[in-house]
């Protein structure tokens, strides 16, 4: 067991894996965790689809890839400009066949009964995100920009998954060789004390 500011602190993107096995029992720690996380109204309003065929993720991957390319060429040029120059940004989705295990959260942002279903959503992902980082495994907040646009149903389709709920991420899951360094905080300076503005580290 980490302790959990070190593991805040070290914790970082992993977009290289290596092909080793996952443990079930790790997988499922990690699962379980997101279950762990608060819930609006504890209904759990999201699903997890826990992809370790390789067809599959081949066909992720390349569904990725082109609605990627696709998507950032259709922004305007100066979007489009500081996407890639994103440190680590590349076209290329390797970690997405490379990692063994892919977990795919998904949820539907206008369910009828379910409140706050986004929002529960990503704090099991927060959850899920931490519990990889204490096994020892690294991931990566993989957000396709394929899900921002009106072609989303071509992954929804190739999982199954109903076509109300919407991808909110895909959290590759493995080992890796490379770690890049933890980084220093930098939020400080968005911190206010009693009203905006006034700073609350001084
Ligand atoms: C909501 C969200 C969406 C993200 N989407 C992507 C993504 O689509 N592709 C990617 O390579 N990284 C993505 N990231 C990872 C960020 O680029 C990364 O967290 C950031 O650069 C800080 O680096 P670190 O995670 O190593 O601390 C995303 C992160 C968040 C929180």
């Amino acid at each position: 067991m980490n302790d959990l500011n070190s593991l805040m602190k070290n914790r970082r993107s992993i977009r290289s894996y290596t092909n080793e096995r996952i443990p079930v029992d790790v997988t499922n720690k990690v699962i379980s965790a997101a279950y762990f996380a608060p819930s609006a109204a504890r209904r759990y309003g999201f699903d997890i689809v826990v992809v370790e065929d390789s067809l599959l993720k081949d066909q992720i991957k390349t569904i990725c890839e082109q609605g990627e390319r696709t998507w950032v060429h259709s922004r305007p040029n100066e979007v489009k400009d500081s996407i890639l120059q994103l440190p680590g940004f590349s076209f290329q989705k390797n970690f997405l066949t490379d990692a063994p295990v892919l977990l795919i959260i998904t949820t539907n942002p206008n369910h009828p009964n379910i409140p706050y279903p986004i929002e529960s959503c990503w704090l099991a992902i927060a959850y899920m995100i931490l519990e990889i980082e204490n096994s020892g495994l690294g991931t990566l907040t993989y957000t396709p920009s394929i899900c921002l646009t009106n072609r989303r149903h071509e992954l929804n389709e190739v999982l199954k998954i109903p076509i109300d709920d919407h991808i909110q991420v895909i959290l590759p899951m493995g080992y890796y060789d490379v770690k890049l360094e933890h980084k220093e905080s930098h939020v400080e300076r968005k911190v206010h004390h009693n009203t905006y503005g006034t700073p609350y580290f001084k």
